[in-house]
This record gives C-alpha cells, structure tokens and sequence, in this order.
C-alpha cells in the first residue's frame, strides 16, 4: 500500500486544472448499457473508481476502450451477465447504478448488496422502493438484489429521502420504460444533470433536470453519443482549501464556480479572498482564517463530501467552529487522526465542535475514506514537521494525481510505495 510523506508550513502557489467528476463519469459510463451503440465520453479522470467501473463493466461484456488519458470508448453490444458481484460491489457502491440500466434494457439484474462502509450503512432501499413501483419484481437472496421487470412501465414516484444515485438509478431505468414517470424529491447535484445532458444526447426525453421535480417519457431505444465530463467540484473545492489552510494563492483552471457557491460563500466567511471568472477561481489565503459554522445539506447546500477538507481548516482557525454533519451518519472518521496531529476537536452525535490552535503538528496518520483522507493530506500541508498518510489508496479513488497537482503548487510531498 502506498504512503504520502509531507513536509508541511509552505504557502502552496500556482494553478491547478480540475479533471472531469468522478461522481459524474461513473454514472455516464453506466448509462452505456442502456444502448447497443458507440457512448464516448471525454475527460474521464484517471481514478480508482473508474477502472473499478471499467472492471464491472467489462464483467457484464461491455467492450471499455481508453482512447487517449481522458476518453473512453464503451459499446454494450454484446452484453452476456447481469450479476453485478460482492467481489466488485464491495469496493464501489456505485456499482448498484448497474441496476436500473440492466432491468430497463433487459428485464433483469442481479447485483450484490452494497454493505456498509466507513461513512455510514448506505443502504439502497430508495433504489429498490421506486423500482418495485415502476414494476419490477425485486428479492433479496444471499446478499444479492434479484430484479425482473419484463418492461418497466412509467410511474410517480417520491423518494422519502433525497438520494443522489437513486435518482440517477431511477433517471435510467425510465428512459426506456414505457409511460412518463416523474421522480420527485429527486436529487439537483450538478451530476445528476451531466447524466441527463447524457441521456438526452442519447435519445432520452427528460424535463425537470436540476430541479426536485424530473419527468422522464420513456422511449423504445437509445443510440450513441458523444459527451464531456463536468468538471469536479469537490476536487476544485478540495484545491481551494489548499490555498487557504496553507495561505498560498492558488487558480483552479476548467472549472464551474456556480458548482461551489455553497463552499465559496463559507470560505469568504472565514476571510479568505475568492476571486471568479467563468471557468476559475483564484483562492488567497493570507493570515489566519476565522472559525465558522457549516452544516452539510444536499445540492446546492453545504456539500457533505466537503465536510472533512473544511474541518482541516477550522482546526487551525482563530476561534471556534461548529460543523453539523446532516447527510450521512458517521462521517467524521477524520476527526481521530486530526486529534493526533494536535487538533481540539469533540464530537457529539452528528455535530463537531473545533477549537481552533493556532498549529498542527505532524504525524503519521491512516486514511479511513476518500475525503477523509484529503482531509488528512489537507493537514499535513498546514502542519509543523512531517505528516505521513497511510492507505491513500482512498485517495486515489478520487483524486487523479494529487501529489503531482500539489508538487507543482510547490508542495513538499512524495509518495512511497511499500
Ligand atoms: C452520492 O452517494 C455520491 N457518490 C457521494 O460521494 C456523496 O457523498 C453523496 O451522493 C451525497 O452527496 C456518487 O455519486 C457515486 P445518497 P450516494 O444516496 O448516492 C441515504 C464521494 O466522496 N440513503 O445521496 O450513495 C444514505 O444512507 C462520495 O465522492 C438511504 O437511506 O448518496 C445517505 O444517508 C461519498 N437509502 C443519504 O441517503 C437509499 O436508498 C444520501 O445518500 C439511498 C440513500
């Protein structure tokens, strides 16, 4: 497993480009199975999730070809599984997206239970209430969702919970059903609406995109299409963190600021400067920043995959901070290996209370999730002496080159392989 070794306390300066969104591409590449037809899709990151993507895909007999670094060519022409397994499953619970994909084209599905992971237990009974609606006749057996629908057929649907892959589960499967089906209390995140911009690039006929209210009219088939990835938000949120936990000056290239207001506005707020244009952002840390109070909220609130970069920041602010974390029950794994680099932090159900010291020091610290550990990464930068992240294999599910990014941001970080 490899390791990151950081030297912290250097302001970190420069431009940074943002690659295209994890949380979008996974979807798209999905969307693949719903046509026999060529799906190419540009500026896909270079991510562990995505090769995980890449391998389920292929295990279903979808032919997957990278093209260049950031295109990918996928035809599902000649699909012969419809088991997505625990082995793959386990590792990426976006692997059930499979789900509505393979009961709309084909009538049938078998995929693993996601099971719990570090953040919280993710169940997917939202996915499966709304496809049981649209007719599919699902069961559970030995760890697995069995699913048959001989044609989904259009239905109105209000998830009890708003749930970013149950719409975009529930968004697929009824682009080939028969009827409209309206999903409300869907999902705004602006990935949901990359994959609609997908969608109707392939022949889907959907209203409401980017709205808690999206029809959907069902069609016989999609064909080909050509896409661009948005880009990702949380990694350019995650880059302007950099700059201010560090007090450096950095510009995040080939992004969408109206993607981050949430996470721009509670960065002014604490002092830090923000400057725009309409694909960047410039971030100027100087001095110490102020504590604040965030609470996570699904798009276009706070985002909860922000959280933990924003804690790493507040645990060195001038005063207190009150983080309240609302959409996933148990995601300040963080917190411990901050407290062991010197941290004032104390949990109390899902809120945090941090104190800001006026610094971290370093240590050797273990990465528990994807934005926990940028969160630790985060910390080593701003911290006295030497920080090492263990298992960045977290990490690397999210953040394509990170430590190249932050190498040409002057960043004193390497990665050792053990
Ligand atoms: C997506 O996860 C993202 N992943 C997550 O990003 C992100 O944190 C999350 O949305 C919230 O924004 C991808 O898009 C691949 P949810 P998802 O369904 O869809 C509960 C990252 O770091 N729920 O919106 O799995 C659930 O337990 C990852 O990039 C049910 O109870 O999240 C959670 O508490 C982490 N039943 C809340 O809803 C269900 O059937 C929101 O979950 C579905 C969800």
């Amino acid at each position: 497993m490899d390791r990151l070794i950081i030297r912290g306390g250097i302001p970190l300066r420069g431009e940074v480009e943002a690659a295209g969104a994890k949380n979008a591409a996974l979807p798209e590449m999905v969307a693949s199975l719903l046509t026999g037809e060529s799906i190419q899709l540009h500026r896909v990151p270079q991510l562990g999730d995505v090769k995980t993507t890449i391998g389920l895909l292929s295990h279903l007999g979808v032919s997957v070809e990278r093209r260049d670094r950031e295109t990918l060519f996928l035809r599902a022409d000649r699909i012969s599984r419809f088991e997505a397994p625990y082995q793959l499953v386990k590792t990426m619970r976006a692997s059930v997206l499979v789900l509505g994909p393979l009961l709309a084209r084909f009538g049938r599905a078998r995929v693993s239970l996601p099971g719990g992971c570090a953040i919280g237990t993710r169940p997917i009974n939202l996915h499966l209430a709304a496809l049981e609606k649209m007719g599919a006749t699902v069961s559970l057996d030995a760890g697995y969702v069995e699913a048959k629908a001989p044609r989904l057929r259009g239905a109105r649907i209000t998830f009890d919970g708003q749930t970013v892959t149950g719409t975009e589960n529930l968004m697929m499967a009824a682009t080939l059903a028969d009827g409209v089906t309206v999903l409300e209390n869907a999902a705004c995140e602006p990935e949901v609406a990359d994959l609609a911009a997908l969608l109707i690039r392939m022949g889907a006929r959907i209203e409401g995109v980017g709205t808690p209210t999206i029809s959907i009219e069902g069609v016989d088939h999609l064909h080909g299409a050509e896409h661009e990835v948005i880009p990702d938000r949380v990694e350019t949120g995650t880059f302007m963190v950099v700059a201010a936990i560090t007090g450096g000056d950095v510009t995040i290239n080939r992004c969408v600021p109206c993607h981050l207001e949430a996470i721009t506005e509670k960065l002014q707020e604490t002092g830090v400067i923000v400057e725009e244009t309409d694909w960047s952002i410039r971030v100027c840390g100087d001095g110490r920043v102020q504590g604040i109070n965030i609470r996570t909220h699904p798009y276009p609130g706070f985002a909860t995959d922000m959280q933990a970069q924003f804690m790493a920041l507040m645990a060195i602010a001038q005063g207190s901070s009150v983080i309240t974390e609302t959409v996933f029950e148990n995601r300040f794994m963080h917190v411990n290996e901050l407290l062991r680099m010197g941290a004032d932090i104390k949990v109390i159900g899902t809120t945090a209370f941090v104190q800001g010291v006026p610094m971290l020091s370093g240590a050797p610290v273990m990465a528990t999730d994807l934005r926990a550990s940028a969160s630790l990464v985060l910390a080593g930068l701003a911290a006295q002496g030497i920080t090492t992240v263990s298992r960045v294999y977290h990490l690397d599910r999210g953040y394509e080159s990170i430590e190249q990014k932050l190498l040409g941001l002057g960043a004193n970080i390497e990665r050792v392989t053990e």
